[in-house]
């Protein structure tokens, strides 16, 4: 019996992971969010009714599942209110199951404006980034000045620290990037109704999982982001501030590597990516145009067209490996519906070595050409299509030729963006 399960992202975020993590969820569940913040956009449609979660985990959806935003995520005090007040207008209750952890750092509105500030000021050199105040968290927090979700409930001590890291903030935001300044009054002010709000929601997230540990709890682990987006393993500087790889389940929650029992890779049928960064299979052509309009490949988070290209299997075998994975998850298949054919990259080449193993061994990431093996498409539509049996033969062998390659077995297909268009593959544990 699996356990405890992480989902997490192969490519570059935008994968399709909540609505893996919301279908892999039961009633008795812990669903764990670890790493990254509200950069993060998990889109779910449930009876038809789209619901775009930053911050919450996905698996809340589901009644009588408890959810934590633990230690290694970066906690927006106003998004988290913002999505617990659009859950209940969506009648998902969450106050007496959601807990967060009180060692969280928080991402306040200086973060924000020293985000925006620094993009701007990097002018076409910019990252990309999603302008949360993801990076400046992240930076407070390995810099040991973080205020954090803890922090919340002392008044007194918050106000104080609050003035002193406002002032810090503001002499680089007025004088070096010529922003605007803050007021650490406003800030306050906003976040002091928030407090009595989530008080009691703001725990020791590390001992409430260790005991669902003991009591043989199923706990799902919800990534953020995905495998190239890490600080670490990813097309840095490209990349997100934190560890969307499986370390930062570990970091990010307290629970040891003997915990986890499955680690599933979600991968799209194609690849997409947003923000600035090398995309080694990037299309500039009908293709990607089909893509964008059939995936509907803009930002759930900025509302940003998403790049788009085929499927990477080199990048997804470095994944396979960087992560330990156990198994694959292919989602958006039904967007290759009516593609005349379909390629997948298999290698690279650029000029100064034949075949390289990774578009991240060097810098010169536009040199890096991808190799394709083509294989025919299919004109059946294969949009809510529930059993692999009922798959078009092409789409099957599409299918068949990622798990050889990648080595690891395909437990589940998304075929559209319904919660009921799935396809299990392995009649996994306590799947519903
Ligand atoms: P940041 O995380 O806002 O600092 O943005 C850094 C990079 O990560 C940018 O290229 C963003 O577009 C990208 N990014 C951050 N979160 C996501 C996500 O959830 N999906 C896809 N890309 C993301």
């Amino acid at each position: 019996m699996k356990k405890n399960i992480v989902i997490l992202g192969t490519q570059w975020g935008d994968e399709g992971k909540g609505k893996i993590v919301d279908c892999l969820t039961s009633d008795g569940s812990y669903v764990v969010r670890y790493q990254g913040g509200h950069n993060a956009g998990h889109t779910l449609v449930v009876n038809e009714k789209k619901i775009i979660l930053h911050l919450v985990p996905s698996g809340l959806l589901h009644n009588n599942v408890t959810g934590i935003i633990a230690n290694g995520v970066v906690v927006s005090p106003l998004e988290l209110i913002k999505e617990i007040k659009m859950l209940e207008e969506n009648n998902v209750f969450t106050r007496k199951r959601l807990f967060i952890s009180n060692s969280a750092p928080l991402i306040l509105q200086y973060h924000i404006e020293m985000d925006i500030a620094r993009e701007k000021r990097l002018g076409i050199n910019l990252l990309g980034t999603t302008g949360r105040g993801i990076g400046p968290a992240y930076e407070d927090k390995i810099a040991r000045r973080a205020l954090r979700v803890g922090d919340l409930k002392n008044e007194k001590v918050l106000s104080s620290r609050l003035e002193k890291i406002v002032e810090y903030y503001n002499h680089q935001l007025v004088s070096f990037y010529k922003h605007k300044s803050i007021d650490y009054k406003i800030i306050l002010k906003d976040l002091l109704p928030i407090i009595d709000i989530i008080h009691d929601m703001i725990q020791d997230t590390t001992y409430i999982l260790h005991n669902a540990i003991k009591d043989n709890k199923k706990i799902i682990f919800e990534g953020a982001q995905g495998t190239f987006l890490d600080i670490d393993h990813g097309s840095y500087p490209y990349v997100t501030s934190s560890n969307s790889t499986i370390g930062g389940v570990m970091t990010g929650t307290g629970i040891g590597p003997k915990n986890l029992d499955y680690i599933i890779g979600v991968t799209k049928a194609y690849s997409t990516r947003v923000g600035y960064g090398p995309f080694p299979t990037e299309l500039f052509d009908d293709i990607d145009k089909h893509f964008f309009k059939k995936g509907h490949e803009f930002g759930s988070t900025t509302g940003r067209k998403r790049r788009t290209g085929w499927l990477d299997a080199v990048s997804l075998c470095r994944a396979v490996k960087i992560n330990s994975l156990s198994s694959l998850c292919i989602t958006k298949l039904d967007v290759l519906d009516g593609l005349k054919e379909i390629k997948i990259c298999t290698s690279y080449q650029n000029s100064q070595t034949l075949n390289p193993t990774s578009f991240l061994e060097n810098n010169d990431w536009d040199s890096i050409k991808p190799v394709y093996e083509t294989y025919p498409g299919w004109t059946k539509k294969t949009l809510g299509i529930n059993k692999i049996k009922d798959l078009p033969y092409e789409a099957r062998n599409y299918i068949n030729r990622i798990e050889e390659i990648t080595q690891v077995p395909i437990d589940i297909i998304s075929t559209g963006p319904d919660r009921s268009d799935i396809i299990l593959v392995r009649d996994l544990f306590y799947m519903k």
